[in-house]
């Protein structure tokens, strides 16, 4: 049985007093929670976001990583700066930084490992263009993500890999997938996965989908065959928002 994950992506938002009062204020609602509560906040707000977050049910987690160790990387923050201060998960391939930072997929494969190196769980995203979708090309493009972003990992490590599907023209537009086409998109992620790591791995592997969750269409997202849970970019800046997803199913 998949457990249910609900991450929030706060993108470049969030000065530190905000987010120390956001995980202040979250804390009690997910004390008992049965749901795996990650917070991927930026670079600036990881140290005292981790701190907060000490001894509460909620998980933090980065936005990146490069995917060398040191080095002469100006502005570059390394999987070893990130684990030094206890950070437990990294988006890797986000839509947005392949697209306004040209991370390619050999690049996104190369972070993946580096995190794994670390022993820092990646949560790795794909998703079709709306043309591509137009097209009908939206499993062939998912599918090829996520062989190459996988390429050389082990059985363990996909175990240990979150996967994100998020339609790029479903992000920050308030238009959804439905459940049923993100759902029919998510198997198809599973079955490859299933191809290339066996039936048991695809199985287990948490699968989440992303774009426009809201309070009300995440209860009908999340208890779909293969949601295992939602990354959530708006709705996780708002806390009341974000509570009301955790809690979809009360
Ligand atoms: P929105 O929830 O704002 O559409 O963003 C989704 C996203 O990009 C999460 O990584």
């Amino acid at each position: 049985m998949r457990k249910k994950v609900i991450a929030g992506n706060w993108k470049m938002n969030m000065l530190p007093d905000a987010a120390i009062r956001f995980i202040d204020g979250l804390t009690p609602v997910v004390k008992d929670s049965q749901n795996e509560v990650i917070l991927c906040v930026p670079y600036t707000d990881l140290f005292y976001s981790l701190l907060a977050a000490q001894n509460t049910n909620i998980k933090i987690g980065a936005q990146n990583l490069h995917w060398e160790e040191f080095g002469a990387y100006t502005g570059e923050v390394s999987a070893p700066m990130l684990k030094s201060i206890g950070v437990q998960y990294v988006i890797i391939g986000h839509s947005e930084r392949r697209q306004y930072f040209k991370e390619s997929d050999d690049i996104v494969n190369k972070k993946l490992k580096m995190a794994h190196l670390h022993d820092i769980k990646p949560i790795v995203c794909v998703g079709e263009t709306l043309n591509e979708r137009e097209e009908g090309k939206a499993v062939e493009v998912i599918t090829n993500q996520i062989e190459k972003a996988l390429e050389g990992l082990s059985k363990e490590q996909v175990l240990k890999t979150i996967v994100a599907y998020e339609p790029i023209w479903a992000i920050g537009t308030g238009k959804t997938a439905t459940a049923d086409d993100a759902n029919s998109a998510i198997k198809s992620i599973r079955e490859k996965i299933g191809m290339l790591y066996g039936a048991d791995v695809a199985e287990e592997v948490i699968i989440l989908y992303g774009g426009s969750v809201k309070p009300t269409n995440a209860k009908e997202l999340f208890s779909m065959s293969d949601i295992d849970g939602g990354l959530i970019g708006g709705a996780s800046l708002k806390l009341e928002e974000f509570e009301n997803i955790i809690n979809y199913n009360k």
